[in-house]
């Protein structure tokens, strides 16, 4: 099974991108499942239904979040229609929406899917080591996944590789999001499981993490917030991870970064340019 994951979409240009890249993209690499993380995918902030239903029509399977999942209030509303949209697991008890689901791909395997969030720099949610514990043990490898993708929203890699490791041998995939920036550090564990600790974002590179560059810059030379923060406009690259799942397991095979458009150096996984 060949899998795509897209990192943080920021704003108009990484919807863009998404939207202009990821139809070819599943022809080309006869795609079986794709997940895109949507946290920033309103402004850089939050995600609208009108927008979900677009990164659903582009091509992806499930759109997952973060930290920023409800920053459009109708969020809170709309997460409960739509069960293609999760927000992280380790939200508190009654929090709107669900943090993992179970999803068909194309080729007929079920995919679990499970979205949780990192405690290290950032709010004081739940557990999310015991929170995914609780998914594999309900839902295991083979015993009722065929595959099953971890969208770690984390600030610190410390804890983004822990849960690597936690989780290695019971899962397909740990990918790590939230910092933007893509990281080389892909990588099969020893158990079976890939991981990377951030697949970066889809957003304009020349910008702080997908933000216009002037209001940060301000920001941290002044520490007066003087206006809001914008996606910053250029031409977007799409930032993901590419995974082919070794169906007869369902552990991961291999992880090749994908780095399409816009500014950063380009890279197509080469396990997905063969013929299936
Ligand atoms: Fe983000
Ligand atoms: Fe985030």
């Amino acid at each position: 099974m060949r899998i795509l994951f897209l990192g943080d979409v920021v704003g108009r240009p990484g919807r863009v991108a998404v939207m202009e890249q990821l139809p070819t993209l599943r022809e080309r690499y006869a795609l079986d499942f794709v997940v895109v993380n949507g946290e920033n995918a309103a402004g850089g902030f939050g995600i609208t239904e009108p927008i979900l239903n677009e990164l659903l029509d582009a091509g992806a399977d499930v759109v997952t979040t973060g930290n920023h999942v409800f920053d459009q209030r109708e969020a809170l509303v709309f997460i409960e229609r739509h069960d293609r949209l999760l927000r992280p697991l380790n939200f508190p008890p009654g929090t709107p929406g669900k943090g993992a689901g179970l999803f068909k791909a194309k080729s007929g395997a079920e995919v679990l899917v499970i979205n949780a969030q990192g405690r290290v720099f950032m709010a004081d949610l739940d557990d999310p080591f015991r929170a995914v514990e609780r998914e594999l043990e309900a839902c295991g490898l083979k015993s009722g996944a065929d595959a099953i993708l971890i969208d770690f929203h984390a600030e610190a890699t410390s804890e983004k590789e822990a849960l690597g490791h936690f989780v290695d041998g019971r899962a397909t995939a740990v990918i790590g999001t939230h910092t933007h920036v893509p990281t080389a550090d892909e990588q099969i564990l020893n158990k079976g499981t890939a991981y990377v600790s951030d697949a970066g974002m889809c957003g304009d590179f020349d910008s702080v993490l997908g933000m216009d560059k002037e209001e940060p810059l301000q920001r941290f030379l002044t520490k007066i917030p003087s206006g809001r923060f914008s996606p910053s406009s250029g031409e977007a690259t799409l930032c993901g991870v590419a995974i082919e799942v070794d169906d007869g397991t369902g552990l991961a095979r291999a992880i090749a970064p994908l780095r399409l458009g816009g500014r950063l150096s380009q890279t197509e996984p080469a396990f997905f340019l063969t013929e299936v």
